[in-house]
């Protein structure tokens, strides 16, 4: 069992398969700093699996297959297929920014996958191309149609909401619940990815954002599925759920399940912390030590919580 020195159990892993991404949101990239990882530096499929098998046996039950773009990087439904192996995994989702997911949610569903998230923060075509730098919003849209059609459960849409940029659409992207079975999750602006743009006065809160959505329908608590930090509401009628996610308004941290991988091989106990242990090394005998002892050292090494503020990697490399 991982449980770290504040009494957190430890179950649940994210795991950066990939630093790529064919996005460039302007809150998660900035062009300045970013070098790509080498292609020996990322770890292969056999190398994560590997690490997720010895998690399992230590208590992880959860895995979240993230990016960068975890959807650019071939064959994943392999490594979905796989990792469904390992006894002890009771649950995989993935993350992604929808744009493949029209030509990959057929053979992600057939590899086994039912959980997706997909990032959307705007209905406008417009705004979605200045946000992330590609005319692509039709193709995301219909991915989550998709995604919908093959019975993928939840389905959740993750908005992160930017004060002037996309708070005036908390209202509209709320009524996608009244539709579609999907969870619309609202994330508050986190310093995070060295974005050029984050301020304090840009974090959209989650009680505007609440605001916002009562004056149209009140929020009831729903039921929570999983150990995720989103608070989860009915709206409406809605036949779908909304979440609101408020890393800055509300601290978290105390019910923290999780450590990351990052996609070149770093098992990392906080995304707020930059304290990182290379497990590739370990993992390629490059360096002392076992994937069992790393998972330990990261549990020990777990802060209690931490004040936000910009990390060194980018959200890519991390593993959102
Ligand atoms: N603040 C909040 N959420 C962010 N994400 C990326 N960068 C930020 C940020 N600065 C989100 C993406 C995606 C998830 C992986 O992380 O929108 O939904
Ligand atoms: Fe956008 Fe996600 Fe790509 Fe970052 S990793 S640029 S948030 S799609």
């Amino acid at each position: 069992m991982l449980i770290d020195r504040f009494g957190r159990k430890i179950d649940y892993l994210r795991v950066s398969i990939t630093d790529r991404c064919n996005f460039r949101c302007l809150y998660c990239y900035s062009i300045k700093k970013w070098k790509k990882l080498k292609h020996e530096d990322i770890l292969r499929f056999e190398e994560i699996l590997k690490v997720v098998k010895v998690g399992s046996e230590l208590g992880i039950r959860r895995v979240r297959i993230t990016g960068g773009e975890p959807l650019l990087r071939k064959n994943v439904e392999y490594f979905i297929k796989e990792l469904k192996k390992i006894s002890g995994i009771e649950d995989i989702g993935l993350t992604t920014n929808g744009y493949f997911l029209l030509e990959k949610a057929e053979a992600l569903r057939e590899a086994g996958l039912l959980r997706i998230n997909i990032s959307l923060d705007t209905l406008k075509k417009e705004k979605f191309e200045r946000l992330t730098g590609v005319d692509g919003w039709e193709r995301v849209w219909k991915g989550i149609q998709k995604a919908l059609k093959l019975g993928f459960s939840p389905v959740k849409i993750n908005a992160v909401i930017v004060r002037g940029f996309n708070d005036d659409e908390v209202v509209d992207l709320a009524k996608l619940t009244l539709d579609y079975p999907v969870e619309v999750r609202f994330i508050e602006f986190m310093p995070i990815g060295e974005n050029s743009f984050w301020n304090e006065e840009n974090v959209f809160l989650a009680s505007e954002i609440k605001k916002r959505l009562e004056e149209v329908f009140p929020l009831e608590p729903a039921e929570k599925v999983g150990g995720g930090p989103a608070r989860v509401f009915k709206w409406g009628r809605g036949i779908g759920k909304i979440g609101i996610i408020s890393p800055i308004s509300e601290s978290f941290c105390e019910k923290c399940n999780r450590l990351r991988l990052t996609a070149d091989g770093r098992l990392r106990p906080c995304l707020f912390s930059d304290f990182e242990i290379n497990l590739k090394a370990i993992i390629r005998g490059e360096a002392k030590g076992s994937i069992e002892d790393a998972f330990f050292q990261a549990v020990e090494k777990k802060p209690e919580r931490l004040e936000l503020h910009p990390t060194e990697r980018f959200m890519r490399a991390i593993g959102g």
